[in-house]
């Protein structure tokens, strides 16, 4: 992707409202989550691919040399949204499995009997990487035009020394941030997870540790247990990885506890999380990630997202995008679920996808916010109030894209 250079400019003028998270801080706990500045009547000065002002169109002064426009009447501005949970790397697609599903199959029964993540890991081993290159594009253009500006991605469909190389610099390619999940799933030439984990450390781990940012594992009974979980973390993080969880997706096997003792940035998913979770998680430095479309489409208990901020934690919200429990790429959507099925207000589930996602990324000093230094990564929503972000379930709600400072999508 190519910079633009120190000189151009960008403004976007004349905008219904300019609107970003109001706390300087990050990551956003409690109150902070849900305080939002909202600027009417705005226009948004990018330079050089920075935003370098903010303000209400009567304060605009006049600019001298070129200047590129956007007519933003009739359109909100909000941060580029930052998904930082997805697999966007994959082969293939589990259209079949939905529908035994809606017909009545269970997620981890389907797993157990050698489909659902491994039915991806066969059609991503056969895919190769050019193939899987063109698949995170995809993914990725599907992500733009939601509003996405920022997006992670992780491995752990391809549980073999290629294709988890391959798919961690294809994600790296295509602008992604690549998390190695090389503990998804024990692949069917292993008898058990120690074995594969034997294999993946000594043989995976050290390129992958030079080409993704973060480690992942499943720690949930029918993927990796707890002292496998921790085995793999702690090799990761002596490779300089940082530490990434799913954890409490189905059950409580210790997710929680073991992310806070290894100082991971997240545990991901919560839906089994009980009281003591919720209590551990806001004692700490460990941002819960919430899933709530995996929690739908999969007719789980949604997260106690509500407890979790009241208790103080830090939560952000994510697509989990993957073929299985949570095909869609849609922030907006994840924004309208976390409103009506977990509890949060728009504000909370704005601050939760742009400054806490940015966090979980290790990137909140430079994304995440409309703000002066921050990188020129706009949303421009077609809705002349922002909490239409959320209110318009599954609509067009994203009018244009900007990022680094220029017009990438318009609709
Ligand atoms: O986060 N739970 C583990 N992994 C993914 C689903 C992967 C799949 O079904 O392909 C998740 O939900
Ligand atoms: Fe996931």
């Amino acid at each position: 992707m190519t910079s633009p250079d120190a000189s151009s400019r960008l403004l976007v003028r004349d905008l219904a409202q300019a609107v970003t998270a109001a706390s300087p801080d990050a990551p956003l706990r409690g109150a902070d989550l849900g305080r939002v500045d909202v600027v009417e009547d705005a226009y948004v000065l990018c330079e050089g691919g920075r935003i370098g002002e903010v303000g209400r169109m009567a304060e605009l002064g006049s600019l001298g040399g070129d200047v590129e426009e956007i007519d933003g009447r009739g359109l909100c501005a909000l941060p580029g949204l930052v998904d930082c949970h997805t697999h966007a790397c994959f082969a293939g697609d589990r259209a079949a499995e939905f529908e035994l599903r809606a017909r009545g199959a269970g997620y981890e029964e389907l797993h157990a009997a050698g489909g659902g993540i491994l039915s991806t890991v066969e059609a991503t081993r056969a895919a190769g990487e050019d193939r899987l290159r063109e698949a995170v594009r995809r993914h990725r253009e599907w992500m733009l035009h939601a509003g996405t500006t920022t997006f992670e991605a992780k491995s752990g469909y391809g549980l073999d020394r290629e294709t988890e190389l391959a798919s961690l610099r294809a994600i790296k390619d295509e602008g992604g941030f690549p998390t190695w999940l090389g503990a998804h799933a024990v692949p069917p030439e292993y008898d058990g997870a120690d074995e594969y984990l034997d294999f993946a450390l000594a043989e995976v781990l050290p390129e992958a540790a030079g080409l993704a940012e973060a480690a992942d594992v499943f720690l949930e009974r029918g993927a990796f247990d707890r002292d496998q979980a921790r085995r793999y973390l702690e090799a990761c993080r002596s490779a300089g990885l940082a530490l990434r969880l799913h954890g409490d997706q189905f059950s409580e096997q210790g997710a929680i506890p073991l992310a806070v003792d290894l100082g991971a940035r997240s545990v991901d998913h919560l839906e089994a999380t009980g009281h003591d979770g919720v209590r551990a998680l806001a004692e700490s430095d460990v941002v819960g990630v919430l899933l709530p479309v995996a929690a739908l489409v999969l007719g789980r208990p949604m997260p106690p997202a509500r407890a979790l901020v009241e208790a103080g934690a830090a939560v952000a919200l994510a697509t989990d995008f993957n073929p299985g429990s949570a095909f869609c790429e849609s922030l907006p959507i994840v924004s309208s679920l976390a409103c009506t099925q977990l509890g949060l207000s728009p504000g909370e589930a704005l601050g939760a996808m742009t400054v806490n996602a940015a966090h979980v990324l290790g990137r909140a000093n430079r994304i995440g916010r409309l703000a002066p230094g921050y990188d020129a990564d706009l949303v421009l929503l077609a809705a002349t109030d922002w909490r239409h972000l959320a209110y318009h379930l599954g609509g067009e709600v994203v009018g244009a894209v900007v990022r680094s400072g220029r017009l990438e999508w318009q609709r």
